[in-house]
């Protein structure tokens, strides 16, 4: 038999999705949102939800991370139709980048116009505080790997995309925006998207700042790169659930990030009620 390739793999899971979620969305839903460690809840305040175990996805895999369970929503989030994915798989899990960025893939090739990327994230700039929240102005792919290696797929998008504007000035506007109105305080900044899973040693919290790094973590990146490779713009926003290391006396551990992060979700959930209406895209007419 031959190998379906990676574009027939996103049309079976997309058509796969379209079947379960029936006439609900018949045009499909206009934003998706990845949910980072404990920020699943996030997910909570959609209405008429069609919930799809990722074990129900052609081509999807289980996820195996605590805080990440695992499962697609599509529902109507504050009047937008949105799909949410709870659960996201990581380099470090040992999956390779394509399955790291297939849901991402799938989710774009349901049409949606914005992915939101939400993460949790060591504050690695000395200003921030646990349970802060920092809207991605740009990221700094220190995975030591990239989605798009081996053989384009024209179908999918250029062999050499343009990564100026990796995350859409426009969403962080209206993120930004909204978070004024809400009197939430937020940081822009510089993501660092590591391979872990180790947590980072002091010396390397160090050089990352040298580098320009604001926070780090273990994802979001990979997914930004493929959905700007689809055409897809991208806002991202982290939850900074603990200090890089050394910059407390504290160890790091999962279950620190988790209960952070369920504070910051707090917050993030408030910013994304305002938002998620505001960063529907409306094509000028006359447009693509
Ligand atoms: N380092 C890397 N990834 C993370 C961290 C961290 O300190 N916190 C949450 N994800």
């Amino acid at each position: 038999m031959i190998e379906p390739t990676i574009y027939q793999k996103i049309r079976e899971a997309v058509e796969a999705i379209q079947k379960h979620s029936g006439d609900r969305f018949p045009q499909g839903p206009a934003i998706g949102v990845i949910l980072g460690s404990g920020l699943g809840s996030i997910a909570d305040e959609a209405t008429d939800t069609v919930t799809i175990p990722y074990t129900d996805i052609p081509h999807f895999h289980g996820t195996s991370v605590e805080g990440h369970a695992g499962k697609m929503i599509l529902g109507n989030f504050h009047g937008t139709p949105t799909v949410f994915l709870q659960g996201r798989f990581h380099l470090y899990e040992g999956y390779r980048m394509a399955d790291v960025v297939f849901p991402t893939r799938a989710v774009c090739g349901l049409g949606i116009q914005t992915l939101v990327l939400t993460n949790a994230a060591g504050g690695v700039n000395t200003r921030y505080r646990p349970a802060d929240l920092m809207l991605i102005e740009d990221h700094l792919n220190l995975m030591g790997d990239n989605p798009l290696k081996g053989p384009n797929l024209a179908q999918l998008g250029p062999r050499f995309p343009d990564l100026s504007e990796a995350y859409s000035h426009e969403c962080l506007h209206v993120l930004e925006q909204c978070a004024e109105e809400l009197r939430i305080p937020v940081h822009r900044g510089v993501y660092a998207g590591l391979l872990g899973p180790t947590y980072e040693t002091p010396a390397e919290i160090r050089m990352y700042r040298a580098l320009g790094a604001d926070a780090v973590g273990m994802s979001t990146v990979p997914e930004t790169i493929a959905a700007n490779h689809l055409g897809v713009r991208v806002a991202g926003l982290s939850c900074i659930t603990n200090l890089a290391a050394g910059l407390s006396p504290q160890k790091l551990t999962h279950q620190e990030v988790i209960e952070n992060s369920r504070l910051g979700a707090e917050k993030m959930k408030r910013i994304l009620r305002a938002a998620i209406p505001r960063l529907v895209h409306r094509p000028a007419e006359g447009g693509p």
